[in-house]
């Protein structure tokens, strides 16, 4: 029996900028941005969206499909958690219509926490085979204004049905792992912006996917020639391009600078306009490579590196299963994409702050978003979630 990712969906806000406007306004030279970290747009959530509306809008069509009774486990990844004590998936649970005997947990291990989750899953499923785990990631990614990081924000969330012969990818059990305590990034309990040492975290990224892909290696039969594509985490897509170069080098690979690009390329497409959805980019690369692919991709082999700062670093396998093009929502993923919003920079700004409080006060926030669940406000320290 084989176990993996039976369908995937992704949601991503109706706002955007472009990083030509951003570039503008720091009398930076576009190309920094297009080209320099391989980034066009970002996106920006509406005042009434968070990882809880994100997360059901990406699982909506999943649930819609398989019933609320189906599914035994929601696994909720981010690093953008809303409270210190209640799982965030708990809400989409009830946003969602799902059923009260499904078991609720949330993840965190900065971008890496959803490669936990699917790994969890696949060994639930395993267990007990006629079950389905649905696996969400969803994360807003914030720097501070003027950061040197603040181009590679986004926002977006992707769900994930995890079951026993999977109609999109089969996931191996052998998996090569890296962890090491290191400050590349991270975001202490009262900040709402994470901190990062930019040019560091690059390097550990470098270093953490060179000692996974040993640790893979150590147990795993397939080499770098038995891949035909892989999938990065993607914080910025220049990132994917250096990393996959690098893995590339390491192996001695036979491939022209092309080729070499032509194995992930296609994973990035999303990326470029979306920024970085920390624990969600490297499954909506995914994503991207299923929909956008010219070649059927079926019985290729994809690795995939997934890193989380602080860090955790895993490397892994799957096989892409043969008819997985008729199980994808490529149609109504590039409705939403086509049917975003492009905001000014001072619209930019004014999403940016929109309050968020952290004291405790009440707030009724008007409907803006275009996604079916909104957060309609906070009372008594109380998130207060609604379909619209
Ligand atoms: N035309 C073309 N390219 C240009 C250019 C121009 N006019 N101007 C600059 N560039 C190039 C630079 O040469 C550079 O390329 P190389 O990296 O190949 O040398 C690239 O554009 C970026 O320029 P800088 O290095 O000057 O950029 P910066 O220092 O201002 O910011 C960054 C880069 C540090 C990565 C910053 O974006 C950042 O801090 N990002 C957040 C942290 C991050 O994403 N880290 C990734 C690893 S950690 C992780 O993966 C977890 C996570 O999700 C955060």
């Amino acid at each position: 029996m084989s176990v993996g990712i039976d369908e995937i969906s992704f949601y991503t806000s109706n706002y955007y900028l472009d990083l030509r406007t951003l570039a503008e306004v720091q009398q930076t030279d576009p190309d920094k941005y297009y080209e320099g970290i391989g980034q066009e747009k970002m996106g920006m959530a509406a005042p009434d969206e968070d990882v809880v509306t994100m997360a059901a809008n990406a699982a909506l069509p999943l649930i819609e499909r398989v019933g609320t009774d189906a599914v035994s486990t929601l696994m909720f990844a981010t690093e953008t958690g809303i409270d210190q004590s209640k799982a965030a998936g708990v809400y989409v649970h009830r946003l969602l219509g799902m059923n009260n005997n499904c078991r609720v947990v949330e993840m965190k291990q900065a971008c890496y926490s959803a490669t936990a989750a699917i790994q969890m899953a696949c060994a639930l499923v395993a267990r007990q085979p006629e079950k389905k785990v649905l696996v969400i990631a969803s994360d807003v990614a914030r720097y501070d204004l003027d950061s040197p990081g603040e181009a590679t924000q986004g926002c977006g969330a992707v769900a994930m049905l995890i079951s026993a012969n999977p109609r999109l990818l089969e996931i191996d059990p052998e998996v090569g792992n890296h962890t090491e305590d290191v400050m590349d990034f991270w975001r202490p309990n009262y900040r709402a912006t994470a901190l990062v040492d930019g040019k560091y975290s690059t390097k550990i990224y470098l270093r953490a996917l060179k000692k996974a892909w040993e640790n893979f290696r150590e147990v795993s039969s397939l080499a770098f020639d038995d891949f035909s594509h892989f999938c990065y985490h993607l914080p910025f897509s220049r990132m994917a391009q250096k990393a996959h170069q690098h893995l590339a080098k390491l192996n001695k690979a036979d491939l022209t600078p092309e080729q070499i690009e032509g194995q992930i390329e296609d994973t990035l497409l999303y990326n470029r306009i979306i920024g970085n959805s920390y624990t969600a980019s490297m499954y909506i690369g995914l994503t991207s490579l299923l929909e956008n692919c010219k070649q059927n991709i079926a019985g290729k082999k994809i690795g995939f590196f997934s890193y989380g700062s602080g860090c955790v670093a895993e490397f892994f396998s799957g096989t892409v299963v043969a008819g997985y093009e008729k199980y994808l929502h490529r149609s109504e993923h590039k409705a939403m994409l086509d049917e975003r919003e492009e905001v000014s920079y001072e619209k930019y700004l004014e999403l940016y702050r929109y309050p968020d409080p952290r004291d405790g006060s009440d707030l009724t926030i008007e409907k803006v978003t275009t996604g079916r669940f909104r957060l309609a406000g906070f009372n008594q320290h109380k998130r207060e979630y609604v379909a619209s």
